[in-house]
This record gives C-alpha cells, structure tokens and sequence, in this order.
C-alpha cells in the first residue's frame, strides 16, 4: 500500500512542488485547489486525487472531511497561505486586509487540521502546518512582512495549543516547517531557492519525523528554528 499525502493549497508555487515530490516517491496524493479549473499541472501528475477547497471555509472543510472518510492519511500538509497585498504593518491595514490574513494563515489551518485528526494516522501520522522565519518571535522581527510574520506567529502559537490537546500519548508529530526563501509568486524572483531543492528536503524531513512524535520548528533542511 503506497503512502498517503492531503496536500491543501496546491494549485502552485510550494504546494505544487510537493504534490510533485511525493507523488514521485510513489506516495498516493491528495491535492486540493481553490479552482479546479486552473489546475492542469496538478492533473498532469499520474494517481493524483484533485479536491476543491477554500481554506477559509469551514463548511467546505467539513464536506471534504466526509468525502475523504475511510481514507487513512500518513501526511497532512496544510500548505495554503497568502501574505497579503503590498507591505501590510499593523500602521495601514485595513479591518478587512487582518481579518482575511489572519484567517487564512492562522486559524483556518489549525481549524482544519482538527477536522481531519481523525484521517491522520495515529501511530505515524504526521500534520505539517506551512509556517515562516518570519513567524520567528525571537528573529522574525526586522526581516519586513511584519504583519505577515504575526500570522505565522499566531499560527505557531495556536498549533502549540492543538499540539498540547492531543495529549501525551498521542503517536502523531506534528511539524512548524519553514521552506526556505523560495522563487514562487509569493517568495519573488530574488528568493535563492528554487522550489524542487525546498520540497526535495521537506518532503525528507517529513518522512524522518513519522514516528518521532511531539513538535518541531524547523526549514527544509531540518535545522531546528528559534520559536
Ligand atoms: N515562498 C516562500 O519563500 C515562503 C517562505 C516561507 C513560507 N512560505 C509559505 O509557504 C506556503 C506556500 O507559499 P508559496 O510561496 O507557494 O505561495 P504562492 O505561490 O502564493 O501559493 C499559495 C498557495 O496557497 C493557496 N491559497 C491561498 N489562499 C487559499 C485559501 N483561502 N484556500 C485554499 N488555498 C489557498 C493558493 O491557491 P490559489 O492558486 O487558489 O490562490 C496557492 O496554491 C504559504 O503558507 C507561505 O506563507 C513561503
């Protein structure tokens, strides 16, 4: 039986990249996308499983959680993220512009990760949640995006919080991974990696944490991140 990969936001860039990685290592993969319609190189990959979703919408979670039951998960890896229009601070942003940052990156993820808990399995199960250097409390500070950076700090903050309520005996490990500064739509032209070495190595790192249990800060190469 090959391995199981939910790959939420994958429609481009990082999540993608993934779909790509693990699908190449012979892992079955889940992807999901906001619009099915725009995702030819996502249904160009051979046993792939393409579900639409909005992370934002707890509904739609709900409904994908039934379509997938029965289905055990190895890897949830919750991927979907936005930095916002321009340079966001705490100065200019609209109610609006926080509201829509902070649900998507922080409380949407953790939101669905609980929904799915019962997919992942529970004695190697491992949930990624796609965080940042940025969300870095003690370095992210001074590296700009700063209200970007708080959502990924209220992201960490609050996986934390789920990674405590699954209790001391659970077989799960659960990962904060930072991917590098890579060349996608969000990380730019001027990011120095390409996205095939970022998820080359987190893909590896994600099959070197089944099984270690508890939770870990760390980028792709596996180095441990400041909180
Ligand atoms: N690139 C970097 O250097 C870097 C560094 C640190 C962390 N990250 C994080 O890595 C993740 C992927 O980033 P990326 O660079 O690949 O960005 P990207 O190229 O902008 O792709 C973002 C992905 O998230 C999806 N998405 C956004 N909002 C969504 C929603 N409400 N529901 C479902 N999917 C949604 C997008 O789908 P659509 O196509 O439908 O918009 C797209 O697939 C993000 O969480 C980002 O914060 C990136």
């Amino acid at each position: 039986m090959p391995n199981t990969v939910l790959i939420v936001g994958a429609s481009r860039g990082l999540g993608l990249g993934l779909a790509k990685q693990f699908a190449s290592e012979g892992w079955q993969v889940i992807a999901t996308v906001r619009d099915p319609q725009r995702a030819d190189e996502l249904k160009a990959i051979a046993n792939i499983r393409i579900e639409a979703l909005d992370i934002d919408d707890a509904t739609g979670v709900d409904a994908l959680a039934e379509r997938l039951s029965g289905i055990a998960l190895d890897v949830l890896y919750v991927n979907a993220g936005i930095s916002g229009s321009g340079t966001l601070s705490a100065d200019t942003a609209t109610h609006e512009e926080v509201g829509q940052l902070f649900t998507t990156n922080a409380i949407a993820p953790v939101r669905l990760a609980k929904r799915m808990l019962p997919l992942v399995d529970p004695s190697s199960g491992v949930i990624v949640f796609m965080s940042s250097i940025m969300g870095s409390v003690e370095t992210g500070p001074g590296m700009g995006m700063s209200l970007y950076g708080a959502s990924k700090a209220a992201l960490n903050h609050l996986t934390r919080n789920f990674v405590a309520g699954l209790g001391e005996d659970s077989g799960l490990t659960v990962l904060s991974m930072h991917p590098g500064w890579v060349r996608t739509d969000m990380g730019g032209a001027e990011a120095p990696l390409d996205i095939e070495t970022s998820c080359r190595g987190m893909v590896e790192q994600v099959k070197r944490a089944a099984r270690q249990g508890g939770h870990r800060f760390i980028d792709y190469q596996g180095k441990k991140l400041p909180w």
